[in-house]
């Protein structure tokens, strides 16, 4: 089965993805990490973030690959090495939507997911994985919860990890960062017609892990 988890910034998809995966004995496909992992490579060769062929032709070259890491940890790696922290920052966060909206860029990851998903059991999560990337999935989620909830939980991890961080800043930084990919002209993030919306704002991740298992198992 092909299983398609989208959403905006911060609602969890992620954890919650990974859970399910687990769950279920499938594979994980974080895209959100390989567009982080496009513009952690155009900022470390000093490209600019406009130009989208310069990117992407470097980016055809580049291998991104995932390992299993610590506690259940899915590492990220760039040409071998472990980019796994350094796509978190603040620095490439406040980018990535603009290099996610180049279309030779998606082309690109679009490509290397549809092929990673070919011939088996997977879940992904990103923006696009229902409208685009996987439009045939077995299942679609929708992802998402009030912008407030989502600041509030970014902020308690960012807490949790020693980071200091405004809870005003995090709420404005996934309201632009929402935005952009919302209203980007290739694969804008949206709602798939045939997804199911689940609202993540009263419920704990094991609420919803067991809500979107119970959502998979019906179509099984
Ligand atoms: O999921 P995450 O927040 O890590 O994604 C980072 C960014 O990557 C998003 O804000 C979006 O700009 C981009 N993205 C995308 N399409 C996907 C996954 C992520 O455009 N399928």
């Amino acid at each position: 089965m092909k299983i398609a988890i989208d959403g905006p910034a911060s609602a969890g998809k992620s954890t919650i993805s990974k859970k399910v995966a687990q769950a279920l004995h499938y594979t994980y496909l974080d895209t959100g990490a390989m567009y982080r992992a496009a513009t952690y490579l155009a900022l470390k060769l000093g490209l600019d973030l406009n130009d989208a062929s310069k990117i992407s032709e470097h980016l055809a070259q580049a291998k991104i690959d995932f390992q299993p890491g610590p506690d259940n940890t899915q590492q990220v790696l760039l040409n071998g090495v472990d980019i796994t922290a350094t796509i978190r920052s603040e620095q490439i966060t406040g980018a990535v939507s603009q290099v996610a909206a180049l279309p030779e860029v998606r082309q690109t990851l679009v490509a290397q997911q549809r092929k990673i998903a070919a011939a088996k059991d997977i879940v992904m999560d990103g923006r696009d994985i229902g409208t685009t990337v996987l439009p045939d999935a077995d299942v679609k989620i929708f992802m998402t919860a009030s912008v407030a909830q989502r600041a509030q939980r970014r902020y308690l991890e960012n807490t949790q990890k020693g980071m200091t961080s405004s809870l005003a800043e995090i709420k404005k930084d996934i309201e632009l960062r929402d935005y952009k990919d919302s209203h980007r002209q290739v694969s804008p993030l949206k709602q798939a017609s045939d997804a199911v919306l689940v609202d993540t704002s009263n419920l704990d991740i094991e609420q919803v892990t067991q809500k979107i298992l119970a959502i998979i198992r019906q179509k099984m």
